[in-house]
């Protein structure tokens, strides 16, 4: 059975939440014009926040999950509690593939809120994203 997500205080999701739907505004994402913003939460409390970056050679996109990992890892933090994700979407639009797998990497057991512009909010984890995952230990 899935993990349900570990008991966070209700008005500290929102004020996450409210993080990273201030990062999506900083979204530069003329070609899907869709905004997605995130804030990612470290185990010491800090939370370091990023935004899609979009570019003309569409493959390089750059979602904003992996932004807000690359922005923590660069800074020396490397382990996770939560992330909160937001976008310009009328509904919670879900980490895709691939930064569920960068995601893993440095937090199998991390608490996942999502939500759109407006409409329900998602809660769940990782471990519920990304059953049954490749990790680091396995190439131990
Ligand atoms: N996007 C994210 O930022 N995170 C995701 O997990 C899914 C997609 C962005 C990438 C692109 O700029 C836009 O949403 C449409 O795919």
């Amino acid at each position: 059975m899935a993990q349900s997500p570990r008991p966070g205080a209700e008005d500290d999701i929102q004020d996450l939440l409210r993080v990273a739907h201030a990062a999506a505004v900083l979204a530069h994402s003329p070609y899907s014009k869709i905004q997605v913003g995130a804030a990612l939460v470290s185990t010491s409390g800090e939370i370091f926040t990023g935004c899609n970056v979009e570019n003309a050679s569409f493959g390089l996109t750059i979602c904003a999950e992996r932004a807000a990992v690359a922005k923590a890892v660069s800074a020396g933090v490397t382990s996770f509690r939560a992330i909160a994700i937001a976008s310009s979407q009328p509904h919670p639009l879900m980490p895709c593939g691939a930064c569920r797998q960068v995601l893993r990497e440095f937090a199998s057991d991390l608490v996942i809120h999502v939500q759109g512009k407006q409409g329900p909010r998602v809660d769940t984890t990782l471990a519920e994203l990304l059953p049954r995952s490749f990790g680091p230990s396995d190439l131990g």
